[in-house]
């Protein structure tokens, strides 16, 4: 890489220097393949959400460490209340779990956690465990953390739809940024780039309308496997990607 380029203030042991100029602001995730996974190693799926949640601590540490600003997290979609209610009892656990115990330590890291998604659906202790971490962290600037529970695209859309309604603007008025305004995600940027583990070519829903230029990457690993150096992987693929959004 040329000596010239300008690059994030702590690079990652080994690894050469990404030019923080071109790096992804946001990078969102679908942290896929936790079930397979742990069948290939005769694991209940649990044991994969488990291992994957593991695996969530390193990529967040390489994020701050690579100098990505906002992450955000595929955690549990409104689909996932299908799965059977052990697995979706243990995924509720497992959020809790993390609040229990990471809470202090990615306060500690100047970890901004926030929420998207319908919170009401989920039971009442664990809401208000959410909205307290939320507080605790609120100031917290060195990584927003974006939690997707009980996220929909659609579901999101069609809420900042009625939004707009209810606040009585006229057809003329709602363009794209009114409705941008109008999302969960308000006040970050769109995600930069998308990374689907688990070699799934699809978004399930996810950012539908916040993705419309985001660059993807779709590793072919279960997220289990996704370690700090894929991860890097990835952000060297968006670096030599070249942006177009529609024009030459
Ligand atoms: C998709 O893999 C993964 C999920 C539905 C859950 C992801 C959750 C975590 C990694 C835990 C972190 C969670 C929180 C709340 C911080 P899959 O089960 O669809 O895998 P498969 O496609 O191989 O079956």
């Amino acid at each position: 890489m040329p000596g010239s380029i300008q690059t994030t203030s702590m690079n990652a042991k080994s690894l050469p220097p990404l030019p923080a100029d071109k790096l992804p602001v946001h990078v969102a995730m679908i942290m896929d393949g936790n079930g397979r996974w742990a069948k290939q190693r005769g694991l209940p799926r649990l044991a994969g959400h488990r291992a994957g949640t593991e695996n969530l601590r390193e990529i967040l540490r390489a994020a701050v460490e690579f100098g990505v600003r906002v992450v955000t997290i595929y955690a549990f979609s409104t689909e996932n209340w299908g799965r059977p209610q052990a697995e979706v009892e243990g995924l509720m656990g497992i959020l809790r779990d993390v609040i229990d115990r990471e809470l202090y330590e990615l306060h500690e890291e100047g970890v901004q956690l926030r929420h998207i998604g319908e919170l009401e659906q989920v039971e009442p202790a664990l809401q208000r465990k959410v909205r307290e971490a939320i507080e605790l962290t609120r100031n917290n600037d060195r990584l927003i953390l974006n939690v997707a529970f009980n996220y929909g695209g659609r579901a999101e859309i069609v809420r900042a739809l009625q939004e707009i309604i209810r606040e009585g603007y006229s057809p003329e008025a709602v363009t794209e940024d009114v409705v941008s305004q109008h999302l969960y995600t308000c006040t970050v940027p769109d995600p930069d780039l998308i990374i689907r583990t688990s070699g799934e070519l699809r978004l399930s829903n996810f950012l539908i309308w916040q993705s419309a230029y985001a660059e993807y990457y779709f590793p072919d690993v279960f997220w289990p496997d996704f370690n700090r150096e894929e991860f890097y992987k990835a952000l060297v693929h968006y670096v030599e990607r070249d942006r177009r959004y529609g024009k030459v």
